[in-house]
């Protein structure tokens, strides 16, 4: 049978397959990862929902953005937005080190961070609790035996479903055409969810209002074109 991006792991359970450590951190980064990490950083209780009021003490709108990477595009939107309440999930460690440089440089007060894997918050998180996700070019497992490792299927596009309120947005960018083709296949299957393009640039360019990732600048350094989705939650 040919794998379509219904066959996906079940969302409780950790599924991690890239790496959580690269080179050795400087000390500086290392002594964030001591000292500002368990300030800013989601524990999760097993079993026990997520309070997003608890997030920030107030009941501000959340944007959660999953596979933050070096979190260029998370730190750049947390500055332009601080009325905003953030969650960036990544379980590479010096990518949150990267992160937690960004918050310190930039005196940022808006982002608390999840280090594991996603499909853990996504079960925790309360229905309609996001307005808006962003799922910023993900691994894309090229290999046909790897394609049940991407994280977009349809378990997940139900998950993103649930988590975001009527209204919410949805967005997700990728450089690898037969990825964008299954998430696709997954999203268009969510009836929850309303793909917004109404012509080719809609996908071809990426938003006015989102900066570049390091991996998208990489991706158009090497010549690839991506491709970006816009969904609305209905
Ligand atoms: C190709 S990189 C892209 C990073 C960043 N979004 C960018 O565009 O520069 C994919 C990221 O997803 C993260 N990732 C992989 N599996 C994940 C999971 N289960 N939950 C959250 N993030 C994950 C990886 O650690 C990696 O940083």
């Amino acid at each position: 049978m040919a794998a379509g991006p219904e066959a996906g792991p079940p969302a409780r359970r950790r599924v991690l397959y890239g790496r959580r450590r690269g080179h050795r951190l400087r000390p500086g980064r290392r002594r964030l990862l001591a000292e500002l990490l368990p300030r800013l950083e989601i524990r999760l209780r097993e079993g026990e929902p997520l309070d997003p009021a608890a997030l920030f003490g107030d009941r501000r709108p959340l944007w959660l953005e999953i596979g933050f990477g070096d979190g260029a595009h998370l730190a750049a939107q947390a500055a332009a937005h601080p009325g905003i309440g953030f969650i960036g999930v990544e379980p590479f460690v010096n990518g949150v080190a990267a992160l937690l440089a960004r918050i310190e440089r930039g005196r940022l007060a808006n982002i608390r961070i999840f280090t594991d894997d996603a499909r853990l918050l996504l079960a925790a998180l309360p229905d309609a609790s996001v307005a808006r996700l962003f799922v910023l070019f993900p691994d894309p497992w090229p290999k046909r035996r790897h394609h049940k490792r991407r994280l977009v299927n349809r378990a997940t596009a139900a998950e993103f479903a649930r988590i975001l309120a009527p209204g919410g947005e949805l967005r997700l960018a990728t450089d690898d055409a037969g990825y964008a083709r299954w998430m696709l296949e997954a999203l268009l299957a969510e009836p929850r969810l309303d793909w917004l393009a109404e012509r080719a640039a809609d996908w071809r360019e990426r938003p006015a209002d989102q900066p570049p990732t390091r991996y998208e600048r990489k991706a158009l350094a090497a010549g690839r074109r991506p491709i970006y989705f816009r969904f609305r939650r209905l």
